[in-house]
Protein backbone atom coordinates (compact mmCIF):
# COMPACT_ATOMS: atom_id res chain seq x y z
CA UNK A 1 0.00 0.00 0.00
CA UNK A 2 1.28 3.60 -0.59
CA UNK A 3 -0.85 5.38 1.81
CA UNK A 4 1.70 8.83 0.96
CA UNK A 5 2.34 8.37 -2.53
CA UNK A 6 3.61 11.64 -3.42
CA UNK A 7 3.55 13.27 -0.03
CA UNK A 8 6.63 15.01 1.26
CA UNK A 9 7.63 13.97 4.99
CA UNK A 10 10.25 15.54 7.45
CA UNK A 11 11.40 13.08 10.52
CA UNK A 12 13.49 15.24 13.17
CA UNK A 13 15.77 13.35 14.90
CA UNK A 14 15.80 10.34 12.09
CA UNK A 15 19.32 9.91 12.09
CA UNK A 16 18.71 6.52 14.29
CA UNK A 17 16.06 5.22 16.59
CA UNK A 18 12.49 5.37 16.54
CA UNK A 19 12.67 8.29 13.95
CA UNK A 20 15.06 6.53 11.86
CA UNK A 21 12.72 3.40 11.63
CA UNK A 22 9.29 5.58 10.80
CA UNK A 23 11.63 7.03 7.91
CA UNK A 24 11.79 3.60 6.80
CA UNK A 25 8.07 3.59 6.81
CA UNK A 26 6.98 6.63 5.18
CA UNK A 27 9.60 5.82 2.29
CA UNK A 28 8.10 2.16 1.80
CA UNK A 29 4.97 4.30 1.87
CA UNK A 30 5.87 6.14 -1.03
CA UNK A 31 6.62 9.57 0.15
CA UNK A 32 10.21 11.75 -0.34
CA UNK A 33 11.61 11.86 3.78
CA UNK A 34 13.77 14.44 5.03
CA UNK A 35 15.89 13.31 7.85
CA UNK A 36 17.31 15.54 9.61
CA UNK A 37 19.63 15.04 12.92
CA UNK A 38 21.31 17.28 15.22
CA UNK A 39 24.57 14.77 14.51
CA UNK A 40 24.64 15.44 10.38
CA UNK A 41 26.65 12.96 9.85
CA UNK A 42 24.32 10.23 11.31
CA UNK A 43 21.61 11.67 9.32
CA UNK A 44 23.82 11.36 5.92
CA UNK A 45 24.36 7.60 6.96
CA UNK A 46 20.90 6.74 7.68
CA UNK A 47 19.68 8.23 4.09
CA UNK A 48 22.21 6.29 2.45
CA UNK A 49 21.24 3.10 4.71
CA UNK A 50 17.74 4.35 3.51
CA UNK A 51 18.33 4.72 0.16
CA UNK A 52 16.49 6.34 -2.53
CA UNK A 53 13.94 9.32 -1.57
CA UNK A 54 15.60 10.13 1.63
CA UNK A 55 17.41 13.29 2.04
CA UNK A 56 19.61 14.04 4.21
CA UNK A 57 20.01 17.31 6.57
CA UNK A 58 21.90 18.96 9.38
CA UNK A 59 19.60 20.46 12.07
CA UNK A 60 19.33 21.82 15.57
CA UNK A 61 15.26 21.51 16.39
CA UNK A 62 16.36 24.61 18.69
CA UNK A 63 17.43 27.28 16.51
CA UNK A 64 14.52 29.35 15.13
CA UNK A 65 16.87 30.32 12.22
CA UNK A 66 17.78 26.88 11.12
CA UNK A 67 14.84 25.72 11.57
CA UNK A 68 13.55 28.69 9.42
CA UNK A 69 16.25 27.80 7.03
CA UNK A 70 16.12 24.22 6.82
CA UNK A 71 11.83 24.66 6.15
CA UNK A 72 12.70 26.86 3.83
CA UNK A 73 14.53 24.55 1.58
CA UNK A 74 12.14 22.08 1.88
CA UNK A 75 9.79 24.46 0.10
CA UNK A 76 12.23 25.36 -2.39
CA UNK A 77 13.09 22.01 -3.53
CA UNK A 78 9.75 20.01 -2.46
CA UNK A 79 7.13 22.55 -2.26
CA UNK A 80 6.87 22.56 1.05
CA UNK A 81 6.16 19.57 3.79
CA UNK A 82 3.28 17.47 3.86
CA UNK A 83 3.86 15.32 6.71
CA UNK A 84 6.10 16.25 9.95
CA UNK A 85 6.82 13.98 12.55
CA UNK A 86 8.70 15.92 15.75
CA UNK A 87 10.96 12.91 16.92
CA UNK A 88 13.57 14.88 17.79
CA UNK A 89 14.28 14.57 21.36
CA UNK A 90 16.92 14.51 24.44
CA UNK A 91 16.19 12.65 27.86
CA UNK A 92 16.81 14.40 30.88
CA UNK A 93 20.09 13.74 32.78
CA UNK A 94 19.50 11.41 35.75
CA UNK A 95 19.68 14.00 38.83
CA UNK A 96 16.87 15.15 41.32
CA UNK A 97 14.85 18.00 40.63
CA UNK A 98 16.88 20.32 43.44
CA UNK A 99 20.28 19.74 41.91
CA UNK A 100 19.39 20.64 37.96
CA UNK A 101 21.23 23.24 36.65
CA UNK A 102 19.50 25.80 34.21
CA UNK A 103 21.73 24.56 31.18
CA UNK A 104 20.42 20.89 31.60
CA UNK A 105 16.84 22.29 32.23
CA UNK A 106 16.80 24.61 28.86
CA UNK A 107 18.85 21.54 26.95
CA UNK A 108 15.51 18.95 28.13
CA UNK A 109 12.61 21.84 27.49
CA UNK A 110 14.18 23.17 24.39
CA UNK A 111 14.86 19.54 22.27
CA UNK A 112 11.56 18.41 23.48
CA UNK A 113 9.18 21.54 23.17
CA UNK A 114 10.42 24.44 21.94
CA UNK A 115 12.08 22.46 18.92
CA UNK A 116 8.39 20.84 18.18
CA UNK A 117 6.85 24.16 18.47
CA UNK A 118 9.50 25.98 15.99
CA UNK A 119 8.91 23.25 13.60
CA UNK A 120 5.25 22.92 13.89
CA UNK A 121 5.72 26.83 13.27
CA UNK A 122 7.93 26.73 9.97
CA UNK A 123 5.99 23.73 8.47
CA UNK A 124 2.09 24.46 9.02
CA UNK A 125 2.20 27.53 6.46
CA UNK A 126 2.77 25.57 3.43
CA UNK A 127 0.04 23.02 4.67
CA UNK A 128 -2.49 25.83 5.23
CA UNK A 129 -1.52 26.61 1.46
CA UNK A 130 -2.09 23.51 0.26
CA UNK A 131 -5.26 23.30 2.96
CA UNK A 132 -3.81 19.74 3.79
CA UNK A 133 -1.41 18.25 6.27
CA UNK A 134 -0.04 16.42 8.97
CA UNK A 135 1.56 16.56 11.88
CA UNK A 136 2.67 13.95 14.44
CA UNK A 137 4.44 15.05 17.74
CA UNK A 138 6.33 12.89 19.91
CA UNK A 139 5.40 12.96 23.57
CA UNK A 140 5.88 10.03 26.29
CA UNK A 141 4.42 8.03 29.16
CA UNK A 142 6.37 10.56 31.09
CA UNK A 143 4.22 13.24 29.46
CA UNK A 144 0.99 11.70 30.46
CA UNK A 145 1.95 10.62 34.02
CA UNK A 146 5.63 11.47 35.41
CA UNK A 147 9.14 9.54 34.84
CA UNK A 148 10.79 9.68 38.10
CA UNK A 149 14.11 8.27 36.20
CA UNK A 150 14.52 10.60 33.48
CA UNK A 151 13.09 13.85 35.79
CA UNK A 152 10.91 16.27 36.03
CA UNK A 153 11.96 18.31 33.11
CA UNK A 154 11.24 15.96 30.72
CA UNK A 155 7.83 14.92 32.48
CA UNK A 156 7.08 18.93 31.74
CA UNK A 157 8.41 18.80 28.66
CA UNK A 158 6.50 15.81 26.75
CA UNK A 159 3.46 17.50 28.82
CA UNK A 160 3.63 20.23 27.26
CA UNK A 161 4.04 19.02 24.04
CA UNK A 162 0.36 17.19 24.92
CA UNK A 163 -0.80 21.15 25.09
CA UNK A 164 1.05 22.44 21.95
CA UNK A 165 -0.46 19.33 20.08
CA UNK A 166 -4.42 20.08 21.56
CA UNK A 167 -3.76 23.76 20.68
CA UNK A 168 -2.58 23.63 16.77
CA UNK A 169 -5.52 20.83 16.60
CA UNK A 170 -7.91 23.59 17.21
CA UNK A 171 -5.71 26.61 15.62
CA UNK A 172 -5.23 24.86 12.07
CA UNK A 173 -8.14 22.20 12.18
CA UNK A 174 -9.79 24.60 9.79
CA UNK A 175 -6.93 24.82 7.63
CA UNK A 176 -6.87 21.34 6.61
CA UNK A 177 -3.89 20.67 9.08
CA UNK A 178 -4.69 17.49 11.36
CA UNK A 179 -1.90 17.42 14.40
CA UNK A 180 -1.77 14.35 17.16
CA UNK A 181 0.43 12.85 19.41
CA UNK A 182 1.79 9.46 20.29
CA UNK A 183 2.79 8.38 23.86
CA UNK A 184 5.26 5.38 23.70
CA UNK A 185 6.46 3.62 26.95
CA UNK A 186 10.12 2.33 27.32
CA UNK A 187 11.23 1.66 23.79
CA UNK A 188 13.83 -0.57 22.73
CA UNK A 189 16.78 0.77 21.09
CA UNK A 190 20.48 2.29 21.68
CA UNK A 191 19.13 4.97 23.77
CA UNK A 192 17.15 3.00 26.44
CA UNK A 193 19.70 -0.01 25.99
CA UNK A 194 22.36 2.65 27.98
CA UNK A 195 19.76 3.68 30.41
CA UNK A 196 18.52 0.59 31.96
CA UNK A 197 20.40 -1.93 34.07
CA UNK A 198 19.41 -5.37 33.87
CA UNK A 199 17.62 -5.37 37.25
CA UNK A 200 15.62 -2.04 35.70
CA UNK A 201 14.42 -3.92 33.16
CA UNK A 202 13.64 -6.94 34.90
CA UNK A 203 10.97 -4.00 37.11
CA UNK A 204 9.99 -2.16 34.34
CA UNK A 205 8.89 -5.17 32.46
CA UNK A 206 6.81 -6.97 35.07
CA UNK A 207 4.50 -3.91 35.16
CA UNK A 208 3.86 -4.14 31.84
CA UNK A 209 0.72 -6.56 30.63
CA UNK A 210 1.35 -6.95 27.17
CA UNK A 211 5.07 -8.45 28.29
CA UNK A 212 7.58 -6.37 26.54
CA UNK A 213 8.92 -3.14 25.87
CA UNK A 214 7.47 -0.74 23.06
CA UNK A 215 9.28 -0.97 19.56
CA UNK A 216 9.82 1.46 17.07
CA UNK A 217 8.37 -0.78 14.60
CA UNK A 218 5.01 -0.11 17.13
CA UNK A 219 5.84 3.28 16.90
CA UNK A 220 6.03 3.69 12.87
CA UNK A 221 3.07 1.76 12.32
CA UNK A 222 0.77 4.02 14.67
CA UNK A 223 2.53 6.92 12.61
CA UNK A 224 1.31 5.88 9.17
CA UNK A 225 -2.10 5.57 10.07
CA UNK A 226 -2.14 9.08 11.78
CA UNK A 227 -0.61 10.56 8.98
CA UNK A 228 -2.78 9.04 6.69
CA UNK A 229 -5.94 9.44 5.04
CA UNK A 230 -6.60 6.72 7.01
CA UNK A 231 -7.11 9.33 10.37
CA UNK A 232 -8.75 11.67 8.35
CA UNK A 233 -11.06 12.42 10.85
CA UNK A 234 -8.37 12.28 13.89
CA UNK A 235 -6.83 15.27 15.36
CA UNK A 236 -5.55 16.75 18.72
CA UNK A 237 -5.17 13.11 19.54
CA UNK A 238 -2.85 11.04 21.95
CA UNK A 239 -2.32 7.46 20.94
CA UNK A 240 -0.70 5.32 23.95
CA UNK A 241 1.47 2.86 22.76
CA UNK A 242 3.28 1.10 26.34
CA UNK A 243 1.65 -2.47 26.50
CA UNK A 244 -1.36 -1.20 28.41
CA UNK A 245 1.41 -0.13 31.50
CA UNK A 246 -1.20 3.11 31.82
CA UNK A 247 -5.01 2.78 31.24
CA UNK A 248 -7.12 5.87 31.00
N1 LIG B 1 13.10 5.43 23.64
C1 LIG B 1 12.14 5.59 24.53
O1 LIG B 1 11.98 4.82 25.49
C2 LIG B 1 11.14 6.71 24.36
C3 LIG B 1 9.96 6.69 25.12
C4 LIG B 1 9.07 7.73 24.98
C5 LIG B 1 9.33 8.78 24.11
N2 LIG B 1 10.48 8.78 23.41
C6 LIG B 1 10.72 9.91 22.50
O2 LIG B 1 10.91 9.42 21.19
C7 LIG B 1 11.81 10.27 20.47
C8 LIG B 1 12.95 9.46 19.85
O3 LIG B 1 13.61 8.74 20.89
P1 LIG B 1 14.72 7.64 20.59
O4 LIG B 1 14.72 6.70 21.75
O5 LIG B 1 14.58 7.12 19.21
O6 LIG B 1 16.04 8.55 20.73
P2 LIG B 1 17.48 8.46 20.00
O7 LIG B 1 18.45 9.15 20.88
O8 LIG B 1 17.79 7.06 19.59
O9 LIG B 1 17.26 9.34 18.68
C9 LIG B 1 17.00 10.72 18.78
C10 LIG B 1 17.68 11.44 17.62
O10 LIG B 1 17.32 12.83 17.78
C11 LIG B 1 18.47 13.60 17.50
N3 LIG B 1 18.37 14.89 18.19
C12 LIG B 1 18.53 15.14 19.52
N4 LIG B 1 18.42 16.45 19.76
C13 LIG B 1 18.20 17.05 18.56
C14 LIG B 1 18.05 18.40 18.14
N5 LIG B 1 18.12 19.42 19.03
N6 LIG B 1 17.82 18.66 16.83
C15 LIG B 1 17.75 17.65 15.93
N7 LIG B 1 17.95 16.35 16.26
C16 LIG B 1 18.16 16.06 17.56
C17 LIG B 1 19.65 12.77 18.02
O11 LIG B 1 20.88 13.16 17.41
C18 LIG B 1 19.20 11.35 17.66
O12 LIG B 1 19.70 10.94 16.39
C19 LIG B 1 12.27 11.33 21.47
O13 LIG B 1 11.45 12.49 21.33
C20 LIG B 1 12.01 10.68 22.82
O14 LIG B 1 11.85 11.62 23.85
C21 LIG B 1 11.39 7.77 23.49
Amino acid sequence: MDTCSGKVAVVTGAGRGIGFVIASYLLAEGATVYVPDLDGERSTQAANQLGEGARPATLDVRSAQDVKAFFARVDEEAGGADLLVNCAGGYAPLVPTLNITEDEYDMVMDSNLKGTFLCCQAAIPSMLRKHAGAILNFSSLAGRQTSPALGSPYTSAKAGVLGLTRHFAKEFGAGGVRVNAVAPGTTEGERVAGLLTPEDRERQLAGIPLGRFTTAEDLADVAVFLLSDRARYITGATIDVNGGVLTI
